[in-house]
């Protein structure tokens, strides 16, 4: 039989990725703690017509980028393509909104039908965060520190912020009709994506990474010529937070976002390290979602960030540290031994709470069993054989060292450990 490989853009995350992973996600889900943001748990599968009704129709993932099929009854199903849409839905669903402003973060993988390459995937993972019933800049200020914070908490450096007004749906429209009366003035210049996009999503074509674009696309008119005064006043509270905060943004008059349902503030945050997929964050405001998917009108905010892009990131600027796998292997030679290794190990894991203990699987002399401790990545070797047993000993074998190898009463091996594995690279 021909090798059945994982589908294309969809990743295995390999045991000596996970690591890293797992301290990424323990490091933002304190964080978000710290913000009382708590967490909400999605089904992978909703409805089609959730995603028609938010994202917007002429979207790119709306026309091509969803995994949609039939249940067995016929239903229209699609594996959710971001959390945005679910997270709004199941407030709805369980009436949260009625219980005052929710403060919402979600974890996990999201699908998109989009050409593979570096940073962008099929699959892929997400950090989401959502702040449902309050219109203030303060919450689009909050969620822009927490970002921020993120990043100073992994050590991450260079990223950029942008940031931008998409305003008022009306103050919008007006625009998009000024922009569709610019690019209808200079069709010649426009791509065949940008004329496709003219009359369906004309503020896409500000999005276009085509070079022969940029020259009209500078020319267009911009948003924030367009804004009305409540949206101005909006986007002025906030760029005056941040100055006062300290953070620094540039304003990107072209950053319009993928999908339909933002309102008021977008924003990136972008680095020039991952190549053509540098968006590692992005968000804004949705006032308007609530509403279109059936609520009473509320405000709302949010982001989410790509987690493969961040972690290539931190690879990129060495931040991924050797994390120790584990710290101890036990080797049991002999009957007696073998028949108390595995109460052995448990009484030290009682003991060491943060120990990483393995024990050794399947019996095999002395020798197999070292290179078995030696290729676990352990530090130590602990070594149990008759005349250990007998001496209530232990042998201690430091296997990133030269040292000889040393006997420690079991009863002091705890101690012995703790002192040792104290100042460990978590
Ligand atoms: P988005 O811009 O579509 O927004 O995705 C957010 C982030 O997910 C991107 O900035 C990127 O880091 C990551 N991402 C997106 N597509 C891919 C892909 N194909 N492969 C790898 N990473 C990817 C949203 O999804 C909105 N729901 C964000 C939001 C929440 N706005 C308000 N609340």
């Amino acid at each position: 039989m021909k090798k059945i490989q994982a589908i294309r853009g969809m990743n295995d995350i390999l045991p000596d990725q996970t690591p890293y992973w797992q301290k990424v996600e323990s490091t933002l889900h304190r964080i978000l703690a710290r913000y009382g943001y708590q967490e909400i748990r999605l089904p992978l599968l909703e409805s089609t017509a959730l995603f028609q009704h938010s994202i917007g129709e002429t979207t790119d993932i709306i026309e091509k980028e969803m995994y949609t099929f039939s249940d067995r009854n016929g239903e229209s199903l699609t594996l959710r393509p971001e959390g945005t849409a679910s997270c709004v839905r199941s407030s709805l669903q369980h009436s949260l909104l009625m219980q005052g402003i929710q403060r919402l973060w979600y974890y996990g993988v999201m699908f998109r039908y989009e050409r593979p390459q570096k940073g962008r995937y099929r699959q892929f993972y997400q950090l989401g965060v959502e702040a449902l019933g309050s219109e203030g800049p303060d919450v689009d200020a909050e969620h822009i520190l927490m970002t921020a914070r993120f990043w100073q908490q992994l050590g991450l450096t260079g990223l950029r912020l942008q940031l931008n007004s998409l305003g008022s749906p009306e103050s919008r429209a007006t625009y998009r009709e000024h922009l569709i009366n610019f690019f209808t003035g200079h069709q010649n210049y426009l791509d065949e994506d940008s004329r496709r996009r003219l009359y369906s999503n004309p503020m896409r074509i500000l999005d276009s990474k085509n070079p022969a674009m940029q020259e009209i696309i500078e020319q267009a008119p911009q948003i924030l010529d367009y804004l009305d005064n409540d949206s101005l006043n909006h986007f002025k509270a906030l760029r005056d937070l941040l100055d006062r905060i300290g953070i620094h943004y540039e304003i990107n008059p072209r950053l319009v976002r993928g999908l339909d349902y933002y309102t008021q503030t977008v924003f990136e945050w972008v680095t020039d390290q991952l190549g053509s997929q540098g968006t590692v964050c992005a968000g804004g405001r949705y006032d308007g979602l609530v509403e279109q998917l059936g609520g009473p009108s509320t405000p709302a905010a949010g982001f989410a960030m790509g987690i493969e892009r961040l972690i290539a990131l931190l690879g990129e600027q060495n931040l991924l540290r050797e994390i120790a796998r584990v710290d101890a292997y036990l080797v049991a030679v002999g009957l007696l031994a073998k028949h108390q290794a595995l109460l052995f190990a448990e009484h030290l894991r009682e003991a060491i709470p943060s120990i990483r203990l393995q024990i050794n699987y399947g019996g095999g002399n002395f020798k197999a069993q070292l290179k078995r401790a030696d290729r676990s990545g352990a530090r130590w070797a602990l070594i149990l054989g008759d005349d250990e047993i007998a001496q209530n000993t232990v042998g201690v074998k430091d296997l990133r060292s030269e040292q000889p190898q040393q006997s420690i009463l079991q009863s002091e091996l705890p101690a012995y450990i703790n002192q040792q594995i104290k100042d460990r690279v978590e």
